[in-house]
Parts: C-alpha cells; sequence; structure tokens
C-alpha cells in the first residue's frame, strides 16, 4: 500500500520573463484566463486529485498570490450586502474546508530543484506533488492530470514525471525523457536531460508541470551541483533520483495549454473562453463573425 499524496508544492517564485512587461509588478501565476488566475486553476487541480496541503513556494512581487487565497472580508461583506450571491459564493469556495495553504518565501530565484527543496520542512517524509501553474492542463471532464498521475503512483509507487509528446523543434523548452517498456501511457525513465538541442534529444517526450516525487529528493537535491544557467535544476536531481529509484514517465489525457508562452496563453483564452458557461456561445459567434469577416477582407 503505497503512501496517500496529501501535499502538493507550486513553485510560484519565477520572474516570468517570456511574459514581460505583464510580469513586471504582477505574477505570471495570476495571469487571468477567462475569470481566474492560472494559480487558481492549478490549485483546483490539487485539490481534485486529492491534495489537503497546498504549498506555495514564492517570492518578491508575489503577495497578490496569498491574498487570492485568503479570505478577503470587505469583498464579501459587499456582495452579500448587494445580493450578489453567486459571485459571493464563487469568492468563498476558492479553498473548500478541510484544504490548508502554506506560504515559503524562496529568497532568491535559484532554480526549480531548489525552489522544491525549500518545501522540505513542510513535506517531512511523505511523497508529494509538484504543480507548474503556467503549464493549464484541460481534462475536459475525466479525471485532471494530477489525479490521473497519483492513480498511477497508486498502482506502481515510485516518482511519476508527467509527459507530453512535443514538436522536434521544441526539445529545447523541455526535460526530455528517454524510457523503457512503455506500455498504457507509462514507461519506466532511463534518462532525462534539461532543455536539449533537437539533434541531441533522446525522444520527443516532453515534462510537462506534473510531478509526483518521492521524499528522496530532498536528500538528492542537496548532493546535486548547479546545473544549467547555473540554478538547481529539479531534472538533474530526477536523473539521479532514477538510479536509485524508480521513476516513471506517464503521458497524460489532456491538452496542455504552455500559458508562460504569449501565443500559448493566447490559445488557452479562447479555448476557455468558448468552453466557459455564461460566455461561450457568444464568444463564438463573435469568432465566427471575426472570421467571416477576415475572410472577406
Ligand atoms: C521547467 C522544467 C522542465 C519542464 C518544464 C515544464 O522548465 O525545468 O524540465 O519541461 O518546466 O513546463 P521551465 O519551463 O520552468 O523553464
Amino acid at each position: 500500500m503505497q503512501k496517500r499524496i496529501r501535499k502538493a508544492v507550486f513553485p510560484v517564485a519565477g520572474l516570468g520573463t517570456r511574459f514581460l512587461p505583464a510580469t513586471k509588478a504582477n505574477p505570471k501565476e495570476m495571469l487571468p484566463v477567462v475569470d481566474k488566475p492560472l494559480v487558481q486553476y492549478a490549485a483546483e487541480e490539487a485539490i481534485k486529485a486529492g491534495i489537503e496541503v497546498l504549498i506555495f513556494i514564492t517570492g518578491r512581487n508575489k503577495r497578490s498570490i496569498p491574498d487570492h487565497f485568503d479570505k478577503a472580508y470587505e469583498l464579501e461583506t459587499e456582495l452579500e450586502e448587494r445580493g450578489k450571491l453567486k459571485r459571493l459564493e464563487e469568492v468563498q469556495g476558492i479553498i473548500p474546508k478541510g484544504v490548508t495553504c502554506v506560504y515559503i518565501r524562496q529568497s532568491e530565484a535559484l532554480g526549480l530543484g531548489h525552489a522544491v527543496s525549500c518545501a522540505e520542512a513542510v513535506v517531512g517524509d511523505e511523497p508529494f506533488a509538484v504543480i507548474l501553474a503556467d503549464d493549464l492542463i484541460d481534462c475536459d471532464s475525466g479525471t485532471c492530470c494530477l489525479g490521473q498521475m497519483v492513480e498511477q503512483y497508486e498502482q506502481h509507487g515510485g516518482s511519476i514525471l508527467g509527459v507530453e509528446r512535443v514538436p522536434k523543434e521544441h526539445t529545447d523548452r523541455y526535460g526530455i525523457v528517454s524510457v523503457s517498456n512503455f506500455k498504457n501511457r507509462l514507461g519506466r525513465l532511463e534518462g532525462i536531460v534539461e532543455k536539449p538541442k533537437p539533434e541531441k534529444a533522446p525522444s520527443n517526450l516532453g515534462v510537462v508541470g506534473r510531478y509526483v516525487l518521492s521524499p528522496s529528493i530532498f536528500r538528492v537535491l542537496k548532493e546535486t551541483p548547479p546545473g544549467a544557467g547555473g540554478e538547481l535544476q529539479l531534472t538533474d536531481a530526477i536523473a539521479r533520483l532514477m538510479d536509485e529509484e524508480p521513476v516513471y514517465a506517464y503521458e497524460f489525457k489532456g491538452r496542455r495549454y504552455d500559458c508562460g508562452d504569449k501565443l500559448g496563453y493566447l490559445q488557452a483564452t479562447v479555448e476557455y473562453g468558448l468552453k466557459h458557461p455564461e460566455l461561450g456561445a457568444a464568444f463564438g459567434e463573435y469568432l465566427k463573425s471575426m472570421h467571416q469577416i477576415r475572410a472577406v477582407v
């Protein structure tokens, strides 16, 4: 019987340079897709997967993240007085009862591996999840990406990386893995390299921002020297962990949007806009009319 995955780490201290100037004073994780910030989608996915403790690794300029998940007395009173009860319910339901948020400040941006290591005191000796909020993953109405990974973990144990097939020319944007015995979307990790050039990439399976990790990763991170860009890379620590314990790559079902990138963000906005229960129909009409106008011009 595997230990239950109860905690998820959200590294949110990055600078969001690909999205400047929007991210100059606002965290990229607070960019909204239609009406919810990215970090809320990530928290909802974790909660759906059974996570009870959300651990945010924050940094400078990130105060709006704890504010977003905190109680907002003035706003709630105002919404109640104005009878906007549906909106009130939405605001109050962001973090359901029984779920705890913990904030740890990472004073220097020393890499994803360093951000994860900051969570050690709160995670302790249990397996945990890591979610990168700028990877927005839509699984329609099926089990969410992290939920699928937790199910895999319950069957196989070890550590699990969420992966997807990426275009060969984009391998230098991802951790790229090589796997053996790939069956039913799962394979044993044989190698992992951070952002290789297409000609050096061992495959086209790219790691997305979803991980289930064994607590051994904390010790391994301490033994791992800084890697690409002088930063402590989670990928390098996983490459070492794989020699000690089983690590798997799991090709999730669903569609990922890279919302740290302007094009990916726009695609997510259109898709989520079209699916939105209040706006979808009108937005669809608008897109159709725009398409017709463009076709004529
Ligand atoms: C990080 C990881 C990379 C992974 C990616 C997924 O890179 O280092 O291995 O493929 O997240 O989004 P970043 O996008 O933070 O540069």
